[in-house]
């Protein structure tokens, strides 16, 4: 599948949930610009952009199940939905398994292996900074101690003034 099809399946998925479609919506475009910004092979920032579109497909579930969407039980049930979203994608065996992967460790900021990894982390720490209103103490411990990439860092000062 392509990611606009990706893409599309993941708006039905979120059976008109706005809120978390805008949310990877955006978490997809900062995910696409970083990757690009940092020369990614295009295999690479396709499995990024794949992993930012379904990184929270848990959230649904979650808020039923458990009532939040608490970052352990999310990577782990997201872990498993995004391998049966993505069975009928053509992605291989080892492509589901890295989207799997991202999905069960976005929120996890240790040990942070892989650029696909890094960037979904920035990606989506902007996005949440901005829905959340973070601090500016947030944003800069963030660009500080978790931010690798160059782009991932200028963008995050920008869009917060930093
Ligand atoms: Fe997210």
């Amino acid at each position: 599948m392509t990611i606009a099809q990706i893409m599309e399946k993941m708006i039905a998925f979120s059976d008109g949930n706005t809120g978390d479609i805008d949310h990877f919506v955006r978490v997809w475009a900062y995910a696409r610009m970083i990757g690009e910004l940092e020369g990614l092979d295009s295999q690479t920032q396709y499995i990024l952009e794949i992993a930012a579109i379904t990184h929270d497909i848990a959230c649904p579930l979650c808020r039923e199940k458990y009532g939040n969407v608490n970052g352990k039980y999310q990577e782990a049930e997201g872990a498993v939905m995004v391998r049966d979203f993505l069975s009928d994608s053509g992605l291989s065996g080892s492509q589901i398994d890295r989207v799997s992967y991202l999905v069960g460790h976005h929120h996890t900021l240790t040990d942070i292996s892989g650029i696909d990894y890094q960037i979904l982390v920035e990606a989506d720490y902007i996005a949440n900074a901005s829905e959340n209103h973070y601090s500016k103490g947030n944003c800069e411990n963030f660009v500080q101690r978790i931010a690798k990439t160059r782009a991932g860092k200028r963008i995050i000062s920008q869009v917060f003034g930093l």
